[in-house]
């Protein structure tokens, strides 16, 4: 035998890697079903597809899918992009209306068409020649905090139109309790909350199966409250998601904006592809958003960004531009799931500043 060929061998050997899906911290049961459907021998885009439309479909999840925070005029509008490692191709469909899983028109667009990109009207009309029907995704949770962040706005003189008058005798959020008295008090503070600060919101997921073969989703209903037709990072190959089948994938949440500024997910890529973990790569991307603000962290304050990546090896991260939010007083760490065979677990990011 001859021993040279030894350590290439071994490597080969080792280089079957362990499967695993990670995904933003929103997507365990995502994880988990992406897991057990490729446990069952599905391709890596149908298995991380059918993950993230567990979030599509929950009312409960307001940054996605049916649910989702609406644009300005209180109408919902989906943004998703999907890419395909072993055949190197991909979809994406932007300010899509009345369509519960743009992940599935997407791949749609990706199977279907001779197009990468479908919007608006174009992609709702598109859905619909594949059967979609078309359903209203404004839940009763969503409108209310859409109509909170209307009574939120002000005018330079303090005014409002939608509220009870200049002589009304209190403000908001306190005259919130009169405004809506059936309300669940805890509803109308996180109501409140998400007017006031805008969320981005966004699921992403990875997947890497033991032949090596990977494919990445992202799906969102984008910024709360944004102007018809904003379309933010998540539909953005290269943004909001990237995949190269030789390298790795990496994907996005939090303020699309800044991440389209430094073409996120692909600078990501490109940083393992030069050897970086994915932890560093991750970090280096962040390190880019921060410089377009000269790293003035009373800007950065104002928004979150997180990445995630998942390299051909096996080696994965998530990292996000702060350590947390601050939630009543408390720290609440920017975390990411995480699923290799077993249960779906949560683990903390690597960040770049902290609060
Ligand atoms: N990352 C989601 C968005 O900005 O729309």
């Amino acid at each position: 035998m001859n021993s040279a060929l030894l350590p290439a061998a071994r490597s080969a050997i080792s280089a079957a890697p362990r499967p695993i899906v990670i995904a933003s911290a929103n997507g365990l049961k995502a994880c988990a079903r992406a897991m057990e459907l490729m446990k069952a021998g599905s391709d890596t885009l149908d298995a991380v597809i059918a993950g993230v439309n567990i979030n599509e479909e929950d009312p409960e999840d307001n940054s996605v899918g049916y649910g989702g925070l609406p644009n300005e005029e209180g109408v919902v509008e989906l943004d998703a992009s999907v890419m395909h490692g072993p055949t190197r191709r991909c979809g994406a469909v932007a300010a899509l209306r009345n369509i519960k899983t743009p992940s599935i028109v997407a791949r749609l667009v990706m199977e279907q068409s001779d197009h990468i990109m479908l919007v608006g009207e174009g992609a709702l009309r598109f859905a619909k020649t594949f059967g979609f029907q078309e359903e209203n995704l404004l839940t009763e949770k969503s409108r209310l905090a859409w109509l909170v962040w209307k009574k939120s706005l002000r005018d330079a003189g303090g005014h409002n139109n939608w509220g009870p008058g200049l002589d009304a005798p209190e403000k908001p959020p306190a005259s919130l309790r009169r405004d809506f008295p059936g309300v669940d008090p805890e509803i109308l503070a996180w109501a409140w909350d998400v007017a006031v600060h805008p969320p981005a919101g966004t699921i992403n997921c990875l997947a890497l199966n033991g032949k090596g073969e990977m494919s990445g989703v992202t799906t969102t209903s984008g910024l709360a409250w944004k102007i018809p037709g904003r379309v933010g990072d998540s539909p953005i190959l290269g943004a909001g998601l990237w995949v190269d089948q030789d390298v790795g994938a990496a994907g996005s949440t939090g303020r699309g904006e800044e991440n389209i500024r430094v073409a996120g997910a692909h600078t990501v890529v490109e940083n393992m592809r030069h050897g970086m973990s994915a932890r560093e790569a991750c970090l280096d991307a962040l390190k880019r958003v921060a410089r377009n603000f000269g790293n003035d962290r009373s800007k950065l304050a104002r928004f979150d960004l997180n990445f995630y990546a998942l390299r051909k090896d096996g080696d994965y991260a998530g990292a996000s531009l702060w350590n947390g939010r601050i939630r009543q007083g408390q720290l609440a760490r920017s975390r990411f799931a995480v699923n290799d065979g077993g249960e779906s677990r949560l683990e903390d990011c690597a960040y770049l500043l902290e609060r």
